[in-house]
């Protein structure tokens, strides 16, 4: 079942009826200002940090689920009927709805009683403020007297002080109304410099600043008593809750439009420039209301869409691929891309599912993001390596978390996880392969922030593999401390307290267990880097990290090697975990993917023997669970890991991270007609006819889909922010289209079945489009024409100049008999 349907030409998926399974979200903003919007106007702004610069308030785990947003009200001022054109708040029947989530905007548009509404939500690029542009058309015979309202609940800025301080924050809240724009100046008076507004193109006719005079008394957002009166109060909020309302009316002739604006914002003033007049206490609001004035302008706010879409079309135009099979095509084009976009800028903070006042920026988190994004905009990736590399710790290993507002290491959360340090040098190793430039490893970077601790970029990856090789256990495997990728692995833990953090707690001292799993990703990382290494002429270096890299191998194969498959570790008394001698959690996914795609095992048959029981045993027609047998009960030397129902999360689920890792190891051991199956099995658009199933959007891929073992078999949870966006689209892009970019040049590879037909792709790198034509055959990429000059192999050279286009034609061992 279906609840919309792509239109890929605008790039928008279209929710065509309102009651979704789950809210079905899109994101506002790529810079500095940020929103989550749903399909029926909930969600919420911050600039920067979604928990300490939260703008607007938002309830999770709110009944219904989606409650907080960016409600507009339509009132018919001669019936007294009133309804939200976005469905929700008041939930009331329409006559027509739709929701086009878009490339950084959204558009929501109704009729009911004859009244048309189109709203678009959109951040202008360079702003740090949103616009809502309504647009109301009167499709009935006679002119119509309409009130228009439009809301927002403010926060106080901390969102997680927001949710629970109420002894103090009710006796807090503070606004300034000014000209007709409602400003939000909680704590403005003391320690903040910041502020928010919320302005109206009108014609006003009034305002509210106080919730419980809007709502009124016993009252939810559902039916307001100023909306039911068809009268805002001219109330100012002191303490209890501040918000933003305004009331507009507006009399439409028959077939008349009528437009009307709203700007909601986040303003700063200089330290010493806060007040006006100077001591007075009072904002300074003549910094901000020019810009407040300009998108207020309903020509401005088409320009920036305008430009948002100019900008997206660049974005996305430097990877085109045009394979024929439409769910690639859509989530490689558009919708992946748009994705890592979306991870990149907010890692695993805000979404429907991340709260936003948890979880900061994730070290491994926002390097694997950065695999999928670094092609887009190479310098934002640049500049990201830089902040990351300076919160890397002197011994070369990381803080798990750091905050984007100080791009501090988070102590909080701690470290100790060891696989982090290793994702570090894949993301350099994408960024060199991606630009060739190779200067960055020569920029100085911190040490834990720390200034007076620089060091070269190339120092801080040489930690982070040594990090590994200093800390390997009893079986010659690198030690796994609080966890690896597999967060919930807490092999140290021995946690039996409830509320305890099984990530930060460590009960036991001096156990030695062990991660095949680093061991693999190890393997990856060191290989990579000496290639690195061999390019800048360190040969002693290059030498020496192929030679760990080796000596890992060797660990692996003798110690991580079950019979049929590779195991996932070994615990704090040194037993193997991921082990047919286990008698649940037998075998991990995670250790199978990783080994393989470090090539562990290519030639003497391991890989194809793991990846055998991978189908056999973890495949699923909704995609590959994380381990099997599932684990009935809670296992105190195994931790997190057990303490979910079986079938969930990463005890069973289909962890979609992992999935590509497979779909990888597929292709790399020859079998591209496993690696496509697999694809698709998780890709969200193939899954869209069965969204009731699924239930999350399918537009953009979901960190789960649970597993067999539970009774929601085939149920997604926890999209956008996830991993699995960026490692899918490296699978799809670098493994199954085949277009990888090398140090030499773009590699043309690609691992589509055998009687695939013709294909296309357009990838601009390094300064120059490259336009390739993959012909139909069998076999790998054996040669090459540019610019009809056969070239050997199968990467293409680096061209001379950059601005230009190259034509490449590729050609397959065995061309195709007929092309269909
Ligand atoms: C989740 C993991 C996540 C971890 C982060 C756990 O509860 O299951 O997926 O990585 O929290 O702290
Ligand atoms: C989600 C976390 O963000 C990620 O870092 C981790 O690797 C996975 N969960 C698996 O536990």
């Amino acid at each position: 079942m279906r609840y919309g349907y792509f239109d890929d030409d605008r790039r928008e998926y279209v929710i065509t009826r309102p009651d979704t399974p789950l809210p079905w979200i899109n994101y506002l903003g790529s810079e500095d200002y940020f929103g989550i919007i749903s399909n029926t106007a909930g969600g919420y702004s911050f600039y920067r940090d979604a928990r300490l610069r939260r703008l607007t308030r938002y309830r999770y785990n709110n009944a219904p689920l989606d409650l907080g947003g960016r409600y507009l009200y339509l009132r018919d001022d001669e019936t007294g009927e009133f309804w939200s054109p976005s469905w929700q708040p008041t939930g009331g029947a329409l006559d027509a709805y739709e929701c086009r989530h878009g490339m950084g905007y959204t558009t929501i548009a109704s009729l009911r009683a004859g009244i048309r509404a189109e709203t678009t939500y959109v951040v202008p690029l360079g702003e740090t403020l949103e616009v809502w542009r309504t647009r109301l058309t009167n499709e009935r015979a006679e002119a119509a007297s309409l009130s228009l309202f439009g809301t927002i609940e403010w926060c106080l800025w901390d969102a997680n002080d927001d949710a629970t301080n109420f002894q103090r924050n009710w006796s807090i809240g503070e606004v300034l109304v000014e000209d007709g724009v409602i400003y939000h100046t909680t704590e403005y008076r003391e320690r903040r410099d910041h502020f928010g507004f919320f302005a109206c193109s009108g014609p006003s006719a009034g305002f509210d600043t106080s919730r419980d005079a809007f709502l009124g008394a016993y009252r939810g957002w559902d039916r307001p008593l100023a909306v039911e009166r068809g009268a805002t109060t001219g109330s100012v909020a002191h303490g209890w809750q501040p918000i933003g309302a305004h009331q507009v009316r507006v009399r439409l002739q028959p077939g008349e439009t009528r437009e009307v604006v709203f700007v909601l914002g986040y303003g700063e003033n200089p330290r010493e420039a806060k007040f006006h007049p100077p001591g007075s206490g009072h904002l300074d609001t003549r910094r901000v209301r020019p810009v407040i004035r300009r998108y207020l302008d309903g020509t401005v706010v088409e320009e920036a869409l305008v430009a948002l879409r100019r900008r997206w079309d660049e974005q996305l135009g430097s990877l085109q691929v045009a394979t024929g099979n439409e769910h690639l095509d859509r989530m490689v084009n558009t919708w992946n891309a748009y994705q890592n976009m979306v991870t990149f800028n907010l890692s695993r903070s805000a979404s429907l599912f991340e709260s936003g006042v948890g979880r900061g920026m994730g070290f491994r988190d926002s390097n694997q993001d950065l695999l999928g994004f670094v092609h887009m905009v190479p310098e934002r990736a640049r500049q990201r390596i830089l902040d990351i590399a300076g919160t890397q710790l002197a011994t070369g290993g990381a803080w798990h978390q750091y905050q984007p507002l100080t791009k501090r290491g988070n102590d909080a959360v701690g470290s100790g996880f060891n696989d982090d340090p290793a994702w570090l040098v894949l993301a350099v190793d994408a960024y060199l392969r991606e630009t060739g430039e190779l200067a960055i490893l020569d920029e100085p970077v911190p040490y834990d922030t720390t200034p007076g601790t620089e060091q070269p970029l190339s120092d801080h990856v040489r930690r982070a593999l040594d990090y590994t090789v200093e800390r390997l256990g009893p079986h010659g495997l690198p030690l796994i401390g609080r966890a690896d990728w597999n967060d919930c692995l807490n092999l140290n833990c021995f946690s039996d307290t409830p509320g305890e953090s099984f990530q930060t707690t460590q009960n036991r001292e001096g156990g030695v267990a062990e991660s095949v799993f680093i061991a693999g990703l190890f393997v990856l990382a060191a290989n990579a880097w000496a290639a690195i290494e061999e390019r800048r002429g360190e040969t002693a270096a290059a030498a020496r990290y192929r030679s760990a890299a080796t000596d890992m191998v060797a660990a692996v194969e003798r110690h991580g090697w079950d019979g049929a498959w590779f195991r996932r570790a070994y615990d704090f008394f040194g037993e193997p975990v991921g082990s047919a001698a286990n008698d649940e959690g037998q075998i991990f996914i995670e250790p199978q993917g990783i080994c393989v795609l470090a090539g562990i095992g290519l030639e003497d048959g391991r890989a194809r023997r793991a990846l055998d029981s991978v189908r056999e045993r973890l495949a699923t027609p909704h995609g590959i669970v994380l381990q099997q047998p599932a684990y009935s009960g809670y296992r105190l030397n195994l931790g997190e890991i057990s303490s979910y129902p079986p079938g969930y999360k990463e005890n069973g689920g289909i962890f979609c991270h992992t999935n590509p890792w497979v779909m990888i190891a597929e292709a790399l051991a020859g079998n591209a007609a496993g690696a496509l199956d697999y694809y698709l099995r998780i890709n969200p658009s193939a899954r869209e006819g069965i969204s009731d199933v699924h239930r999350c959007e399918p537009y953009v891929y979901a960190q789960m889909i649970a597993g067999p073992d539970a009774p929601t078999h085939g149920e997604a949870k926890n999209s956008w922010l996830t991993g699995t966006a960026a490692w899918n689209y490296v699978a799809a892009t670098q493994w199954l289209v085949g277009v990888r970019p090398e140090l030499d040049g773009l590699g043309i590879d690609p691992h589509l079945p055998d009687g695939w037909r013709e294909v296309h792709v357009t990838r601009r790198f390094r300064g120059t489009e490259y336009r390739i034509a993959v012909h139909p055959g069998t076999g790998r990429v054996k040669r090459l024409t540019v610019d009809g000059v056969p070239v050997e192999g199968n990467v293409v050279p680096l061209p001379g100049e950059s601005g230009t286009v190259v034509e490449v034609e590729a050609f397959r061992e065995a061309p195709a008999e007929a092309v269909p």
